[in-house]
């Protein structure tokens, strides 16, 4: 990113950028997601990433890592409990024979009541080369963070808001008199002019 760490993380190919103010109370001006991308990137997108879920409705979510550096990555869900139906390992390097093939085998157990008692949890492993499949019930509105924990990750942008509901319905209004927050850079260690930082 452009503050000079040399690594980012994607999900979808974006790279979430947290925003300048909580977006609860102060709302959003920019943000993005694979139906709503910046136009001109190249090889990965540098947003807020945000996905709209309707109040109640149930969402699916399928991670899998195709990086080869080993790292199991904890991803963690605000706002809920969420469970787990199904992980494992990818069986070769064909990414998308993979989940081509997981996702047929999912949609068969669904239909056929292979889950018993999926386990609830706030925070999954996804293996490293491997996936993860979760489902939870969107009956909490607000905006959600789900994000690998490791803290460098959280940094470099594996993490993406859901935002569950229509503020202006859904929640209560924000107290008047809020305190309103923005984008806060700390003065430079050293007292020399901002121009030659
Ligand atoms: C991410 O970008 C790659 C390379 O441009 C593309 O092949 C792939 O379909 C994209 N994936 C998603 C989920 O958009
Ligand atoms: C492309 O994106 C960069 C980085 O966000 C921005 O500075 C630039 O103005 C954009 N260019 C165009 C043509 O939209
Ligand atoms: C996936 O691979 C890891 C490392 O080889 C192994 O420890 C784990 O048991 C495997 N998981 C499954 C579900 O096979
Ligand atoms: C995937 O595995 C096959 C068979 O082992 C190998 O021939 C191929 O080069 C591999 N492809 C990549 C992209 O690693």
């Amino acid at each position: 990113p452009g503050d000079g760490v040399g690594l980012v993380s994607i999900i979808n190919n974006i790279s979430n950028v947290f925003p300048p103010s909580p977006p609860l109370s102060q709302g959003i001006s920019e943000f993005c997601n694979g139906d709503n991308l910046p136009r001109n990137c190249s090889t990965h997108y540098e947003c807020t990433h945000v996905l709209e879920v309707k109040r109640h409705s149930v969402v699916e979510v399928m991670l899998y890592d195709i990086s080869v550096l080993g790292l199991y990555h904890p991803f963690h869900l605000h706002g809920y409990d969420f469970y787990v139906f199904d992980m494992g390992n990818f069986t070769s390097n064909d990414t998308e024979g993979n989940v081509k093939s997981i996702l047929a085998n999912h949609e068969n157990k669904l239909r056929n009541g292979g889950y018993k008692n999926p386990p609830g949890k706030d925070t999954v492993l996804l293996p490293s080369g491997g996936y993860v499949i979760l489902r939870f019930k969107a009956d909490n509105p607000g905006w959600w963070l789900f994000h690998c924990h490791i803290v460098f990750h959280m940094i470099v942008g594996m993490d993406l808001i859901f935002h569950v509901g229509n503020d202006y319905v859904d929640l209560p209004p924000v107290p008047p008199f809020f305190p309103r927050c923005y984008n806060f850079k700390p003065k430079p260690f050293f007292n020399m002019d901002p121009f030659f930082i």
